[in-house]
């Protein structure tokens, strides 16, 4: 089967053609791939430095949307011809730039109906990291102040429609094209983080103490998120850079993970509307490399997808 991925760690993404997945083993399925999420996680994953459960050669991703094909036995929330999406690590065969993919079935959750396939791939990394930045790392609270730093992004973007959701007031970074997209998230105020008085900006905001809990989704951005953060407050980041404790400040390193009953109740907001996601670029599973190059260097405009199954509808 035609896949996109690495021949050894740290080599070229390229066109791979893989041995098709055997049949699903007990408790698992295989799913006819649509679309598949591309993120800068991938080089992560291409380069060794995270572990998905696979050796190369290797298709990358591990976000999938499609449709399942063959269920194996104890298997009893699926059936053939369902449509779904997830994120489904570990990885039993290959990685999700793949035409087929085989994965635990408790990985994976229905697609809402009329979602478009590239949203639906696009969403369950993006969606459940925020989701687990709110509730279990930061534990936000209706009626307290969150600063979003990096809001213009796809993880940022969806922090601040599900803290908006929840009645948390939020504060956000973005450039001046996303603002309007940010705004209309829910944010209270958005502020442009070229500006280099926006910490000032949020003191201000805040009378002088500080937003009681900040999620950092820039590179490198923890040290100025945590300045902002008032006495006791709480802080996490997504980017791997937690900042030294200071004032009291709880920080989490947050590194997303695999929930169904998350991704579903996050489906179900999808699905009607309450979540929304644009994707950005959408390419061919031959132009991978380019799809990963795009993301790595900041999805412009929404996340990058790989459509692989161009003939489906996604209704
Ligand atoms: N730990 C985890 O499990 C996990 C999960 C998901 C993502 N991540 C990481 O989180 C980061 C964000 O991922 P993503 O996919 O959501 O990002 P993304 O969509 O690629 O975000 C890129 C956007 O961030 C904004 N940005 C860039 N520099 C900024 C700055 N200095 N200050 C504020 N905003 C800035 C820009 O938007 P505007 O200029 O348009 O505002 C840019 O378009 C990545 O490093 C990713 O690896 C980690």
């Amino acid at each position: 089967m035609r896949a996109a991925g690495v021949r050894e760690i740290g080599g070229p993404v390229e066109v791979l053609d893989l041995t098709e997945p055997a049949g699903p083993g007990p408790g698992e399925v295989v799913v006819e791939v649509a679309a598949a999420g591309v993120g800068n996680w991938d080089g992560i994953v291409g380069a060794g430095a995270w572990n998905v459960g696979l050796t190369p050669p290797m298709a990358l991703g591990v976000e999938v949307a499609g449709t399942v094909v063959a269920v194996g036995a104890n298997v009893t929330n699926l059936r053939p011809g369902d449509e779904v999406l997830g994120h489904p690590v570990p990885l039993r065969h290959q990685g999700c730039w793949a035409e087929r993919v085989v994965v635990d079935a408790d990985l994976v959750v229905h697609k809402p109906l009329g979602v478009p396939w590239e949203t639906a791939a696009a969403f369950a990394v993006p969606a459940l990291t925020a989701e687990q930045v709110l509730t279990e790392a930061l534990g936000v609270a209706e009626n307290e102040t969150l600063l979003v730093h990096g809001a213009g992004g796809t993880t940022g973007g969806l922090a601040v429609q599900l803290a908006a959701l929840r009645g948390v007031r939020v504060i956000a970074t973005a450039g001046p094209s996303s603002a309007a997209r940010v705004k209309e998230a829910g944010a209270a105020e958005v502020l442009d983080y070229h500006d280099g008085g926006w910490p000032d900006r949020v003191r201000e905001l805040t009378g002088g103490a500080g937003v009681d809990a900040a999620v950092n989704a820039v590179s490198g951005g923890s040290a100025e998120t945590v300045l902002v953060v008032r006495q006791g407050g709480r802080m996490a980041t997504i980017t791997g850079d937690p900042p030294a404790a200071e004032r009291g400040i709880s920080v989490a390193d947050v590194y997303v993970r695999p929930d169904s009953t998350q991704l579903e109740e996050l489906c179900l907001l999808l699905g009607d509307g309450r979540l929304t996601l644009s994707v950005g670029d959408v390419l061919p599973l031959a132009e991978a490399a380019t799809a990963l190059e795009r993301a790595v260097s900041g999805a412009k405009g929404g996340p990058v997808v790989l459509r692989i199954a161009p003939e489906r509808t996604g209704m």
